[in-house]
């Protein structure tokens, strides 16, 4: 990166790093602090004022991202360019959710490229495949239970949005809501709980995964085919209750799924970001092809504020500007993310793998060793449970954390709804402002970083802007640290490594290599049978 980038994150470290710690309470006191930190958008209402940022800060983080050169990396991925460049991909993750395909001025005048047109028409023709599926699928109505196998990306966003919308499912015959149920891991648990409660006739299977050679889905999908074959079904039936969903077509179809039970998605799809495209088959199913339309809408909302917001008021810019901040100033090393919504439960899980997997990097594009904190672990639960677990660190340990607070406009006339807001709204002001005692006991620090977001609903399109919210924070960090979001090679050694033990662990006479250390040699034993 430039001379410019350089001073520009010398001083925003130079400011971080000046003593003592900003105080919210005496920010909060800013004449123009909720005009400069609050906004709505996409049917999100953002307010990040409660931040240890002053004026200087937040001049110094601004210069930041324009010496990032953020703008143009974001109207490059909006274009669809390779932002991706360790593998050489696109993540035209908005191209998935749009309306038409992106123009761009050339001479004065908008125009779309061939590449935009084809990829568009691609997306599109696959977005009315499965909508003529979901219309037969439901015109036929005999399948009470799908099974969607899958795992990280390629179902934390399917079972986020379906157990958040399932007030919204879709019956079955029996007049029962169609259920999803998620088999992720490999642990024989995870597919065995269900198995028994299940009839192969009335199932559907969607096969989810990306590349097909996960090991983890290929096995659960064995026994899942062993399960139907057991049941005395024909193949030629099995292959009806057998859906494939992928960006590797041909793989798919070698193991046995009929073409017209396979839809694809773009190699330049990335895990963690393809809720949008096929991968979010599931949810149109249960909960109907609006609701998905309306996910789309709601990303693609977010989308527009993302590509033309100023930095200053733009909502996932400030998000990355802040995270990087409080990494910084406050050395907080993680983020909770805490859902006042029980419906939102797995939003913490969703979030933990986009911005960990995307931004939990060591090196920066030219591969040299960044000189920044990357992505904060991010962590959470909904609330109030989580007042009830882990809210003693979050007010009394000596290192603050930044928390991100999700809540959702509720229909205050049940008392539990008002009992679950008033505690929001109190953690925010007791993490943010503390409360001084004489006991130190009881003394609260406050000054925790606290940014509420408040849904207008918890509908399919508020849901899509939270997301997409997300995604383009989480692009945002990594251009502004200069790394890859969009690759993840750290995966790769455990999954390799894996491959050793298993013969280790199934033959119980083997002798157990000299190159283990005698503590993994002796965890081998323990675990042999
Ligand atoms: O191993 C990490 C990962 O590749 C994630 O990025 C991805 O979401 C998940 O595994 C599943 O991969 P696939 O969809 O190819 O089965």
């Amino acid at each position: 990166m430039n001379t410019q980038y350089s001073n520009s994150l010398q001083a925003v470290k130079t400011l971080a790093s000046l003593k003592p710690i900003r105080s919210i309470s005496n920010l909060l006191k800013e004449e123009d602090r909720l005009e400069r930190f609050a906004l709505s958008t996409s049917g999100l209402y953002l307010d990040l004022s409660r931040t240890p940022v002053n004026r200087d800060d937040w001049s110094s983080l601004l210069a930041l991202a324009r010496s990032a050169d953020l703008e143009r990396k974001r109207d490059a991925m909006f274009e669809g360019q390779v932002m991706n460049p360790t593998e050489g991909r696109r993540v035209w993750h908005s191209l998935l959710r749009a309306s038409a395909p992106p123009s761009k001025e050339v001479n004065g005048r908008q125009e779309i490229s061939s590449e935009a047109a084809e990829a568009f028409k691609e997306v599109q023709e696959t977005l009315q495949r499965m909508r003529t599926f979901c219309e037969q699928f439901h015109k036929e109505g005999k399948i009470t239970d799908i099974v969607h196998v899958g795992i990280g990306g390629s179902y934390l966003g399917p079972e986020l949005i379906y157990q958040a919308l399932r007030k919204q499912t879709q019956t079955a015959t029996d007049g029962k809501a169609l259920q999803v149920h998620f088999v992720a891991n490999v642990d024989p648990y995870a597919w065995d709980r269900l198995a028994s409660n299940l009839d192969p006739s009335t199932t559907l299977v969607i096969l989810a995964s990306k590349s097909w050679t996960t090991p983890e889905t290929t096995l659960n999908s064995q026994t899942l085919r062993q399960w139907f074959e057991k049941s005395g079904l024909s193949s030629e039936e099995i292959s009806k209750h057998w859906v494939a969903v992928t960006a590797k077509p041909e793989l798919a179809q070698k193991t046995g799924v009929h073409s017209e039970q396979i839809f694809p998605f773009a190699d330049w799809v990335g895990g963690r970001f393809s809720v949008w495209s096929a991968i979010g088959l599931p949810i149109m199913l249960a909960c109907g092809t609006k609701a998905f339309d309306d996910l789309l809408a709601g990303a693609r909302a977010m989308d527009e504020h993302f590509r033309d917001a100023p930095l200053e008021r733009n909502a996932p810019v400030m998000m990355a500007l802040l995270c990087l901040w409080h990494q910084l100033h406050l050395g907080s090393q993680s983020e909770a993310v805490i859902p006042y919504s029980q419906r939102l439960a797995r939003l913490p899980a969703f979030l933990q793998q986009l911005q960990m997997e995307s931004n939990g990097k060591r090196v920066d594009l030219k591969g040299h060793p960044i000189q920044l904190p990357s992505a904060p672990v991010v962590w959470g639960e909904p609330g109030t449970d989580s007042q009830h677990s882990f809210f003693q660190a979050l007010h009394h340990s000596p290192q603050a954390q930044a928390i991100d607070f999700v809540l959702v406009r509720e229909h205050l006339g049940d008392p539990r709804s008002l009992f679950l807001q008033a505690n929001a709204l109190a953690q925010i002001e007791a993490l943010s402002l503390g409360h001084p005692s004489d006991d130190p006991h009881r003394h609260y620090p406050g000054n925790r970083p606290c940014l509420v977001i408040v849904l207008e609903r918890l509908d399919a399109k508020c849901l899509g802007a939270l997301l997409a919210l997300y995604e383009h924070k989480t692009a945002a960090l990594g251009w502004i640290l200069n790394i890859n979001s969009f690759d993840q090679f750290g995966v790769e050694l455990g999954k390799g490594i894996a491959k050793q033990f298993e013969p280790l662990l199934q033959n119980t006479e083997l002798t157990l290599p000299e190159s283990l250390n005698r503590s993994t040699q002796s965890l081998v034993q323990k675990l042999r049978i």
